[in-house]
């Protein structure tokens, strides 16, 4: 949610800015813009629209200069329009920042600038700290003349965060100092990219592919000052800090669209590897168990857990539904589903013997933060189901498990989703052989494990299927998608993808909540996609279907090879292989992000791209 970009050394920094802010542009994409310093003055483009059409900009109005920042948006405050566009001038032109984050105590803040005589030309929250800043710098200025310019604005910077409320990633550079770069953090992500006199900064580390691959994350209430020699780290509470560096192994080209059209497409494709890579090395078959390098917990506390809370938002928020069925059924421990942005704020009773799970992709989803350290902050081991490695979450969790999906860039989730089922199967497991899970269940589970890239490569061979099929219905507006038990969670995901990327009205119920309700809602232009492979089940959910075929609803089955009888009984079925139910949400979800795939696409939709989202939501 917003994409920062800096840059201090001896290259061209608009090139590297440039650059950045595509490989960012997943984080926030209605705008974008840059700015330099200049002969002393700051020289700034910015452009509603995509990155690209910053690019075209630049190359008619270039930018040089060997030091600035960039910033690719998704609007909090203000409309999207060029002058609200991110970076943003302070006082008469003598500091200018980028932003990532909401300052929540803004308009009082504005208020007391506007009162000293400071001109807002913005509708945005940021533009009230780069007028706070540029206060600072000057009072600071008249208080210490004896000191330098960068002393007196690491003064203005600390005094100004002091006074903000909210969250912020900020990259700010002074009129004054044409060769430091100032970062600061609270809430938002921010990385620095450590190179040979030079220095890169991002919300992320995938602009430094190329660059470098030494990286050092910046924490909570650290400020830093970065210049061609060198750089500093400062504590808000601590003072100067001893920077980690972290060497990136095997950065990843993975964020290359290669021969695919769509970064969903891509991803979709490539689930066989990603759960090959959620597998690799973490089953133990003599033990007939799963094993994690990362949890950090000894098997005496894993033994105490007799509670497990699983915290997530959206997509991963799914995954942690599946995950709540596994862990019931194969560790037998009580486990419950809390969404973050509730959890944050709610003080369910949780006993020391509680353990949590936060779920996400990016690592960095704010409300999963927040709610994971308020678990932390209660003494709970917490711990991180993550893909992003190095992501504020995975760094503040006791421990955790990394998915080892790749970048997932486009912002409809998919291949984090089945990877994420499949680490909750693995944990399932392994917690399951600490209790009463038998050697010879365990051996099942794992051949099964192993078997699923196969099964999900046999299911990918349904895509021409689910093309015809989205041909044929793109033009409704309203769907319902249903199923039970393990699929259910699956018919939620499978509303969730299609909404966010075709705008299209959908509902995911459990099949058999529909007569309390929903089914008023059936007519015959309103489709039901129902998940219902082979299971224990599965003569209940088909009375279910019988339902919404006497009301006239056009139903669309996801069910498994070789069932004939669904064959007479749906309007479409796309067949998927039998997998035993608790695996059935790694092949069920896959024709559901295929569908909601084509259908975006037949109308018109960025499936990339979608309105009003963005990939990584840090702000609350
Ligand atoms: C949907 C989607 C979102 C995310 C949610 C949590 O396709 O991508 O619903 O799942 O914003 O994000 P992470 O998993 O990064 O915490």
């Amino acid at each position: 949610m917003c994409g920062i970009v800096g840059y201090v050394g001896h290259r061209d920094a608009p090139s590297f800015l440039l650059e950045g802010l595509h490989r960012l542009e997943y984080r926030g994409y209605d705008s974008a813009g840059m700015a330099t310093l200049e002969d002393g003055v700051f020289s700034l483009r910015k452009k509603t629209g995509r990155v690209l059409e910053l690019g075209g900009l630049l190359k008619t109005d270039p930018l040089k200069g060997t030091m600035g920042s960039g910033h690719t948006r998704w609007a909090t405050h203000g409309q999207v329009t060029d002058i609200n566009c991110h970076p943003h001038l302070g006082g008469d032109g003598e500091v200018v920042l980028a932003h990532n984050g909401v300052i929540e105590n803004y308009t009082k803040l504005k208020a007391k600038l506007v009162a000293l005589g400071y001109k807002f030309i913005t509708e945005t929250d940021t533009e009230v700290v780069a007028h706070l800043l540029a206060h600072h710098y000057r009072d600071q200025k008249k208080l210490t003349p004896e000191n330098g310019p960068k002393e007196n604005a690491t003064l203005a910077l600390e005094h100004t965060i002091l006074m903000l409320k909210g969250t912020y990633g900020l990259a700010i550079m002074f009129r004054d100092l044409p060769e430091t770069l100032f970062v600061a953090r609270q809430g938002s992500p921010l990385v620095i990219g450590v190179g040979d006199k030079e220095f890169f900064v991002a919300s992320d580390q995938t602009p430094f592919r190329g660059y470098t691959n030494d990286v050092v994350y910046l924490s909570d209430r650290e400020i830093a000052i970065i210049e061609p020699s060198g750089f500093e780290i400062i504590h808000r509470d601590t003072g100067v800090t001893a920077p980690s560096i972290t060497t990136l192994q095997n950065v990843s080209e993975d964020s290359d669209l290669g021969d695919y059209p769509h970064y969903m497409l891509k991803e979709i494709f490539e689930q066989p590897i990603s759960i090959e890579n959620a597998l690799r090395g973490r089953l133990d078959e003599d033990e007939a168990t799963a094993v994690f390098g990362g949890l950090n917990l000894t098997a005496q506390q894993l033994r105490r857990i007799d509670r497990i809370v699983l915290t997530a938002c959206g997509t991963s928020w799914h995954a942690a539904l599946v995950g709540e069925y596994l862990l019931e059924e194969f560790a037998r421990i009580p486990t419950e589903v809390e969404y973050a942005s509730e959890l944050r704020y709610r003080n369910p009773p949780m006993s020391d013997t509680t353990m949590v799970f936060a779920i996400t992709q990016s690592g960095e989803t704010a409300d999963t933060l927040a709610a994971m350290r308020e678990c932390k902050r209660k003494g709970h081991p917490t711990l991180a189901i993550c893909n992003t490695v190095g992501s504020t979450i995975a760094r503040e969790a006791d421990g955790g498990i990394y998915l080892h999906a790749g970048p997932e860039i486009g912002v409809a989730s998919t291949k984090a989703f089945t990877s994420q089922v499949t680490v909750l199967i693995e944990l399932a497991l392994f917690l399951g052989r600490m209790r009463h899970l038998s050697y010879p269940a365990g051996r099942r589970l794992i051949r099964q494990l192993k078997d699923m890239p196969n099964k999900v490569r046999q299911t990918l061979e349904c895509h021409d299927k689910v093309k015809q099929i989205a041909e044929k219905y793109a033009g409704f507006n309203n769907f319902l998608y249903l199923g039970r038990l393990y699929n259910f969670p699956v018919a939620l995901e499978g509303a969730l993808k299609l909404k966010e990327i075709s705008y299209v009205h959908a509902e995911g119920y459990p099949a058999a909540e529909m007569k309390h309700g929903p089914i008023a809602l059936v007519d015959e232009k309103t489709p039901s996609v129902f998940v219902v492979p082979q299971g224990g089940i599965y003569p209940k959910i088909i009375s279910n279907l019988e339902e919404i075929k006497a009301r006239g609803g056009p139903v669309i089955a996801i069910a498994c090879h070789g069932d004939e009888q669904i064959a007479k009984l749906a309007d479409d079925v796309i067949f998927v292989p039998e997998v035993e139910e608790y695996m059935q949400p790694i092949v069920t979800s896959v024709p559901l992000q295929l569908l909601s795939y084509h259908i975006a696409l037949l109308r018109g939709c960025n499936v990339d791209r979608p309105r009003n989202l963005a990939k990584s939501v840090t702000v609350e």
